[in-house]
């Protein structure tokens, strides 16, 4: 009899495990996101992703109160059936406040000619405002060398101001390789977005760690760069930003590449861009350039192969393009080299590891503060 008990409450169990396991297993959640990206006058990609393969949408509000919902197709069929999730939105007017939520069907059996529908979440609506190229003022926060401390990231966006920001730009470096995926999340995705990335976007600038890991490769999948290219270029305010993407700091044949890096063609092929871009209309009729790029490129020797490179070929592109400021990161220390003082034609910003930098641009001055993790100001410093 005892052991007929026993037996029953086994099996009662089991059931409620199992039971369980198929709620939990039929779920669906938003495991990353959403997070902002390539925002620009009139459009915004919004990404995020699924526990559960799921079809995405957008409802979007417009300020007038109408309301469109969107989903993307490639090639005649609907985005959808995977885990990560990216809806571009287009046609938006300028500097205007547009209210969004995400909407994920699930895909429970996805068949050739049945295909089962699961939950379906819509997340409660957030806003973000485009940007403006008539805007008088402007103000973006500068992160770099994170190196996926994502608590130190925090204090960073804690102590800074972030809803006061209209942008923020990561420089490079935000993580220390990429064997997975889910490191961007735990490394600093997760922690932007718990902050100001579902209603503010972050421009990426590659640095030279994102390119190591098998999962470097993918890195791309994750986010939404501007004409698919690690560098680009847009408008905001008085100021035409340009983004670099300087490639690895050691030659390509060291040993540590197993033979798979191609960096310096790359950077040749980046280079042409480059003479394309300051040659443009947009360019030229700005009224501020600045420069977005992990390794500071600085006309003085140095020891390291990329910096190097980018010395030889990219500075004198540079040099004749009236830039009025160069962002940069990777050498984990903060230094300031003025116009001329290392030989370059243009200021240059060094942010450290530890420490952020606050830009505000208006049509008098650029000026940037350098703060520590905690919030306090390291340094200041205004260009005319
Ligand atoms: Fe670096």
């Amino acid at each position: 009899m005892k052991r007929l008990y026993s037996l029953s409450l086994m099996i009662i169990f089991l059931s409620l495990c199992s039971f369980s396991q198929m709620i939990d297993n039929e779920d669906l959640v938003i495991s990353h996101g959403p997070y902002l990206q390539n925002l620009d006058e009139s459009g915004v990609t919004i990404i995020w992703t699924t526990s559960k393969p799921a079809v995405p949408g957008v409802s979007l509000t417009c300020p007038d109160g109408k309301t469109r919902f969107i989903r993307n197709s490639h090639d005649g069929i609907i985005d959808g059936g995977g885990l990560l999730h990216k809806v571009r939105v287009e046609g938006l007017e300028a500097g205007t406040t547009y209210q969004y939520s995400i909407n994920s069907v699930q895909i429970l059996k996805y068949q050739a000619y049945r295909i089962y529908y699961g939950d379906t979440i819509n997340q409660k609506p957030v806003s973000f405002t485009t940007l403006n190229p008539k805007a008088e003022k402007i103000n973006f926060t500068v992160i770099n060398d994170v190196h996926e401390y994502s608590g130190k990231l925090a204090s960073y966006i804690r102590n800074g101001n972030p809803s006061a920001q209209d942008f923020f730009i990561f420089n490079g470096d935000m993580v220390n390789y990429v064997q997975s995926p889910d490191q961007l999340f735990t490394g600093f995705i997760d922690t932007a977005v718990a902050y100001f990335a579902g209603n503010r976007a972050f421009f990426y600038a590659r640095g030279n760690h994102e390119a190591r890991g098998c999962a470097g490769r993918e890195f791309k999948n994750y986010f939404d760069f501007r004409d698919n290219r690690f560098y680009y270029s847009f408008d905001h305010g008085p100021v035409r930003f340009v983004f670099l993407d300087c490639g690895e700091d050691k030659p390509d044949d060291n040993r540590y590449y197993y033979g798979l890096a191609d960096y310096d063609s790359y950077r040749l092929e980046q280079l042409e861009w480059l003479k394309k871009e300051v040659k443009s209309d947009a360019f030229r009729k700005a009224e501020y350039r600045i420069v977005i790029v992990h390794m500071p490129i600085l006309n003085e020797s140095s020891r390291e192969h990329g910096m190097k490179f980018l010395s030889d070929n990219f500075e004198p592109v540079l040099k004749t393009a009236k830039i009025n400021l160069m962002l940069s990161g990777h050498t984990h220390r903060n230094s300031f080299h003025a116009k001329g003082e290392a030989g370059q034609a243009y200021p240059v910003l060094v942010n450290s590891h530890n420490s952020f930098v606050e830009v505000y641009v208006d049509k008098e001055k650029i000026r940037t503060v350098v703060r520590d993790v905690n919030g306090e100001q390291i340094a200041e410093y205004e260009f005319r």
